[in-house]
């Protein structure tokens, strides 16, 4: 069954309990947490004081996207401040496979994402070290961008590449309901949506459409 993660991107700050009871009373499978350096990517948003306030108001598994630079240096942190998954991004890892190890090591699942331009090729030689891909649909660096179309191939060559292993494949980036169903053919096992979700009315009623469009016949 297709996951559904709303990015805190979106989110209220000064209330991000309230904007998170809501996406769990929505049904949300995991949330995602955007982490931004403004050096790997234009942005700043927040570090792991904040992962570690999000961890005591929900149950639901965190999601961490590390759009940092050196990621090695920070994933302890991040960990330790109750990330279940810590994703990085194989354009800001030297020594990639390293950094997987790492993550699992301190006991989370391991996440790999590639920007638009990244081909899934860049990850033949880790394929072993990964728990999830996440495929990124927009530059990242900003929520409400639109959803690149390149993204839908990505994923099938993505998902003939990674075989029979047990590996999520998350998507990220503009993705809205009318996407659903289609990433869900692709091979997508999590559709990221930020702005689809904090920028409706009833955040709650915007996870259940995504997730209702994704399962549609
Ligand atoms: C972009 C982030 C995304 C973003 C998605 O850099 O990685 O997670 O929050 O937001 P939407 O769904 O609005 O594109
Ligand atoms: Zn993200």
């Amino acid at each position: 069954m297709i996951k559904i993660a709303p990015s805190i991107l979106s989110a209220d700050f000064a209330a991000l309990a309230t904007d998170i009871a809501r996406v769990e009373a929505g049904g949300a499978d995991q949330l995602h947490v955007d982490v931004m350096d403004g050096r790997f990517v234009p942005n700043i948003t927040i570090g792991p004081v904040v992962v570690a306030a999000i961890r005591k108001r929900t149950r639901l598994p965190l999601d961490v996207h590390l759009m940092i630079v050196e990621p090695e240096r920070y994933v302890p942190e991040f960990v330790a401040a109750g990330a279940d998954m810590v994703t990085v991004h194989v354009e800001a890892c030297t020594h990639l496979q390293r950094t997987l190890a790492q993550i699992r090591e301190l006991g989370a699942r391991a996440g790999v994402a590639l920007n638009p331009s990244t081909p899934p090729s860049a990850l033949e030689f880790v394929l072993d070290d990964l728990d999830l891909v996440l495929v990124m649909s927009v530059n990242p660096g900003f929520g409400g961008q639109s959803f690149i179309p390149s993204a839908h191939r990505k994923i099938r060559e993505l998902k003939k590449l990674l075989g029979t292993r047990s590996v999520d494949v998350s998507v990220d980036g503009g993705v809205k309901a009318d996407l659903a169903r289609s990433l869900a053919e692709d091979g997508a096992s999590t559709l990221v949506a930020g702005s689809a979700v904090f920028g409706a009315a009833d955040p709650a009623d915007a996870v259940r459409a995504i997730r209702a469009a994704a399962t549609a016949a």
